[in-house]
């Protein structure tokens, strides 16, 4: 059996890049029955930026009955909040002790969020990285899917859990961060040089999976291409056309060279139409479970006790080997 863990933050929306970089995939992986999957909300990462606590409780509840409407199944799967698991903290104040600042500081997401939130430079920002490695090595994880811009995250965790081994020996999984052959990085509809974030403050650079038909057809038409007319693969000199091939290429499970032979002689128009009707296609199913879920609080909180234990009772067992090596006192 391989332990697959994955994450996501319950901030702002879920967006197209989180669907077709992360969560799809872990969809994916779950269906694999050689795998064991664990998928956290990571809140306890979230208020690194400050949240307004009424939209943060809002924004948990609605990623949580997300995540399932998406497929993931809280029986097969353990599918929990990161704040519902007090080992996550626990494990992350026992690695910072094998983490060093000089590492930290040179993480780009900490760099960027640092000029992004410059009023707000807190600890946990800088030490996100440490509560990341520690909720992956608290499960065993063998991989850990995500897209491309938590890839030196999960390089960090590796080092740490080499570290910590190399001085105790076999204590944690050495995990591998594993991305989707096909949009591992989804671009922004209005600047397809950087990457599609929930945090763009221009909301038609990105699309929400709750987004309405109407919306998102409206925002992949104003999606910015270039000026030539062909359509063709070519991330490096048509980063517009290419980010829109890769989601019809997801949306409609296509290869990206079957669509260039299919848009032969076409124009962009008809390419933006045709991703935004195979988005809206590929959404509606999740859309009506979402909304049938969210109305059953009672539901989701259930699910969400069960798999909490669930997943404490393998981290504990972790936290414990752990601290027995460290030379903790065991009562
Ligand atoms: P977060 O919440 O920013 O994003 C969740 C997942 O979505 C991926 N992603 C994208 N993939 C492709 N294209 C995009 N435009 C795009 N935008 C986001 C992210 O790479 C990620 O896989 N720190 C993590 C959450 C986390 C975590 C973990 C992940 C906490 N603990 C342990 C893995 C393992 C984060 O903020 O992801």
């Amino acid at each position: 059996m391989k332990t697959i863990y994955s994450a996501i933050q319950p901030s702002g929306v879920m967006t197209l890049g989180n669907y077709i970089g992360a969560v799809d995939n872990w969809h994916q992986m779950q269906a694999d029955p050689n795998n064991k999957c664990i998928f956290a909300l990571a809140d306890l990462h979230t208020i690194t930026v400050r949240q307004d606590p009424a939209k943060f409780h809002e924004n948990a509840m609605s990623f949580y009955a997300l995540l399932l409407a998406l497929g993931l199944d809280p029986k097969k799967s353990i599918v929990y909040f990161q704040s519902h698991v007090q080992q996550h903290a626990y494990l992350a104040w026992l690695l910072n002790c094998y983490t060093m600042v000089g590492e930290m500081n040179r993480m780009t997401q900490f760099k960027d969020k640092s000029q992004k939130h410059s009023d707000n430079i807190n600890m946990g920002l800088m030490d996100y990285p440490v509560l990341m490695a520690a909720d992956i090595l608290l499960y065993n994880a063998h991989e850990v899917p995500v897209g491309v811009d938590q890839l030196q995250h999960i390089e960090i965790a590796r080092d740490i859990a080499e570290r910590v081994n190399g001085i105790y020996g076999d204590i944690f999984t050495v995990p591998k961060g594993v991305l989707k052959k096909v949009g591992a990085k989804i671009m922004s509809l209005q600047d397809p040089l950087a990457k599609m974030s929930k945090s763009d403050p221009n909301p038609k650079s990105f699309i929400s999976v709750l987004d309405d038909d109407a919306v998102i057809m409206k925002k992949f038409k104003s999606a910015v291409t270039d000026s030539e007319t062909e359509i063709r693969f070519d991330p490096e000199n048509k980063p517009g056309v290419s980010n829109l091939l890769t989601i019809l290429s997801v949306a409609t499970k296509k290869s990206v060279d079957d669509l260039v032979k299919e848009f032969d002689g076409l124009m962009y128009g008809h390419l933006k139409v045709r991703t935004g009707e195979a988005v809206c296609e590929m959404l509606k199913p999740m859309k009506q479970e979402y909304n049938h879920l969210i109305k059953d609080e009672a539901y989701l909180l259930e699910c969400a006790r069960e798999n909490a234990a669930r997943a404490e009772a393998i981290a504990q067992e972790t936290l414990d080997r752990f601290k027995k090596a460290i030379g903790y006192v065991m009562i």
